[in-house]
């Protein structure tokens, strides 16, 4: 590997601790690494008078990737705002990528090979909301557009191309929401025919919900609009064991950024039980996405052998620290 640039996000909470395991299984994998830090959500709100300083998004801009911890969202102060969502939209990391694959242990199904890849700019997070008639009455706008379904659209195909995998699930509901939904399945419909070799089926997106559940092995790619995506990607990362191993990747036309799924869970801060799993296989797909399949395929290779010979923390069934359960990973790299 040859020295790429990454900036660290380590947040609040159990972010930083996360991290800074991610970082030392970084460091065992390739020694050539550079590392920037910089400072987001509550902790830097209250240190630097912002959650998303502009020195942080300098570090995100000039890195080749970033990997990010987590962040706490505090109580009601005005002002405040949501840095991640700030974040993904002064970067535009367009596209929330989030594998799901099984695992070996007792709390993920079997069979599971399966990317949710959801838009992650517009529909209904646009911001676009107002009250009226004295507040009785409120709207969030759904805001769906050419441009940005074309470009997730294709780059869920592209994904299944480079990937391996031979099908594309479009999900919607385009029967209901006819106007929105039905602009974003015309698009998919337009893109399509470009990839003869990868099959596209649509699903709407109730029924996905329920297919999740009863036959999660069918899906390989399954492509959506913001809400939708947002909500199947937390249902599929349950199948394989939930928020101690579920990660993801915020992708955009320049640079981007890793994190896994979980929150700051500020209970378990300080108490050395976080899972640092996640976090690890955060970086994983943060190898791929830098060129380096092969350092991305060790590393997962280590965390699944780590959760196979159950080296793991009180969440997964184990009864290691995070730093154990991460010092296992480091052993089975092999250097
Ligand atoms: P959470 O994901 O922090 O915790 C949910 C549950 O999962 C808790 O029981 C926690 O102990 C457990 N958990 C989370 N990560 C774990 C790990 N690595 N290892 C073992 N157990 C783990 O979600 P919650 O409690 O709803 O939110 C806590 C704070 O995090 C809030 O301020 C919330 O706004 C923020 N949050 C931040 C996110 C982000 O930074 N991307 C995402 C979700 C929530
Ligand atoms: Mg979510």
């Amino acid at each position: 590997m040859s020295g790429h640039r990454i900036c660290l996000l380590p947040g609040d909470g159990i972010g930083p601790e996360v991290i800074g395991q991610a970082q030392r299984v970084l460091r065992a994998l390739d020694p050539g690494l550079t590392f920037e830090t910089a400072e987001i959500g509550y902790g830097a709100y209250q240190k630097l008078g912002s959650p998303l300083p502009q020195a942080t998004l300098d570090c995100i801009q000039s890195a080749e990737a970033t990997l990010f911890g987590a962040v706490t969202t505090p109580p009601d102060i005005p002002g405040y705002f949501s840095p991640i969502i700030r974040l993904r939209q002064s970067v535009d990391l367009y596209a929330n990528i989030r594998p799901c694959r099984s695992l070996p242990h007792p709390g993920s199904r079997p069979g599971i090979n399966l990317v949710v890849v959801r838009e992650n700019t517009e529909d209904l997070y646009s911001g676009v909301e107002r009250v009226e008639d004295d507040g009785n009455r409120a709207v969030s706008e759904m805001i769906i557009t050419r441009k940005a379904s074309e470009r997730i659209i294709r780059r869920a195909f592209e994904l299944a191309k480079s990937s391996g995998f031979n099908k594309v699930t479009v999900v919607h509901k385009a029967n209901v929401l006819r106007q929105t939904c039905g602009l974003f399945r015309r698009v998919a419909l337009e893109v399509a025919p470009q990839y003869p070799d990868i099959k596209m089926e649509e699903m709407l997106v109730d029924t996905c919900a329920m297919e999740l559940v009863r036959d999660p092995a069918q899906f390989q790619v399954i492509v959506t609009t913001n809400l939708f995506g947002d909500i199947l990607s937390d249902e599929a990362s349950m199948l394989v064991g939930g928020l101690g191993v579920a990660y993801s990747g915020n992708i955009g036309a320049k640079t981007a950024v890793f994190e896994p799924v979980h929150g700051s869970a500020p209970k378990l801060a300080g108490t050395h039980k976080a899972n640092p799993a996640a976090t690890i296989l955060s970086a994983c797909l943060m190898l791929e996405y830098l060129g380096e399949p092969e350092a991305a395929e060790r590393l997962r290779a280590a965390v699944i052998e780590s959760i196979r010979l159950g080296k793991v923390t009180e969440d997964l069934g184990g009864s290691l620290t995070t730093e154990e359960a991460t010092d296992s990973i480091i052993e089975l790299i092999g250097n």
